[in-house]
């Protein structure tokens, strides 16, 4: 096949950062994704209906003219926040759901949860309200290997999560591993899991390739062959479970490459297009609209898109580095080839 058309597809795991940054990472996405679930991590984190809806209408200054690409906002579950802010989050028609980060597990974690129990009563209100928890799942325990943390999350929190709120929607962000995909296939209740182009494309050899590779590194961090493989077949399924969330994370290239660099990649220039290379290689083009397109809005209960995309299978070249603001940004895939192109949009 050398051209696909799908059913606009959707971002459900997005980060677009603030200021005039927006200028830049906003038309990125905006090209392919008809909305976004925009990620709260600002500093000071979005916390409440109206920071939401302030974060909004930024995000919305700085889409490319013409565009109706729709922010879906989410709201930073902090130890502070209330039921009341969890009542007001469900009735406006800006916030869709609430993002659990465990404290000091990544960028601008610092205000998350520290420990879970705590924000029961506020995960009680998101349930009765029908507003969806989306989980960075991973401890942040030092004694616990980096790359266990999503696992121990899943065995420490997750199931005793899904039991005590049986209603509750929840979304395990960005899974990374085999025991991700193998509990949201079975566990009983809501659950889906956005995966991200990048566990999909590359194991954690590519943290390692050559010297170390400061723009392959993100969290939770890129696994082992067997958990990308698990994926792969999960994504390709067709199974509703699982979504596109590309968790593109965009930071200046200065931040990323340094002593202690910033965790998080950019993938939004060519997200549709990589994604549509993993599924090629899967030999699961056709199973490609339900996962970019259909899942997420099926999930959060909204309609699909009424446009649609195409794809052609074109090679071009991502660009070394992209301006934004005063800042340079390292892509995904800088100065390499790329084998499909979006034709419109
Ligand atoms: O790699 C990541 N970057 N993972 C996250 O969870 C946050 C993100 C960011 O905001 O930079
Ligand atoms: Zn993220």
């Amino acid at each position: 096949m050398t051209r696909i058309r799908i059913r606009q597809p959707d971002d459900w795991h997005l980060h677009l950062r603030d200021g005039d940054m927006l200028n830049t990472v906003v038309p990125a996405t905006a090209r392919s994704f008809a909305r976004a679930i925009v990620m709260p991590n600002l500093k000071p984190p979005v916390r409440t209906v109206s920071d939401a809806r302030a974060y909004r209408e930024r995000i919305l200054a700085a889409r490319p003219v013409g565009s109706d690409f729709e922010p879906l906002m989410t709201l930073y579950l902090t130890e502070t926040t209330t039921v009341d802010d969890i009542r007001e989050a469900a009735r406006s028609d800006c916030v869709h759901a609430v993002k659990y980060y465990p404290a000091g597990a990544t960028t601008n974690s610092d205000s998350g949860v520290r420990k879970l129990e705590r924000v029961f009563p506020v995960i009680e209100a998101m349930e009765k309200h029908n507003l969806p928890l989306l989980m960075h799942g991973e401890v942040t325990d030092a004694d616990i290997d980096v790359f266990d943390r999503e696992a121990v999350f899943i065995e420490r929190h997750l199931d005793g999560l899904r039991t005590t709120f049986p209603d509750l929607k929840m979304v395990l962000e960005h899974a990374t591993t085999e025991d991700a995909i193998e509990y949201v296939q079975s566990a009983p209740g809501p659950i889906a899991a956005t995966i991200t182009v990048h566990h999909l494309l590359y194991n954690r050899n590519a943290l390692f390739e050559g010297g170390l590779r400061p723009h392959h590194y993100c969290l939770p961090l890129i696994k082992r062959e067997r958990h990308r493989q698990a994926l792969i077949s999960a994504a390709t399924s067709g199974d509703e479970r699982f979504f596109l969330g590309t968790d593109s994370a965009p930071h200046p290239k200065h931040a990323k490459e340094s002593d202690c660099g910033c965790a998080g990649i950019y993938s939004a220039p060519a997200a549709i297009e990589l994604y549509t290379e993993v599924f090629e290689a899967a030999g699961a083009l056709d199973k490609l609209e339900a996962f970019a397109s259909l899942n997420g809005p099926a999930f959060y209960g909204l309609p699909v898109n009424d446009g649609f995309i195409e794809l052609e299978k074109r090679t071009w070249s991502m660009e070394q580095e992209i301006t934004a603001a005063k800042e340079t940004i390292v892509p995904l895939r800088a100065g390499q080839r790329i084998g499909w192109r979006q034709s419109n949009g």
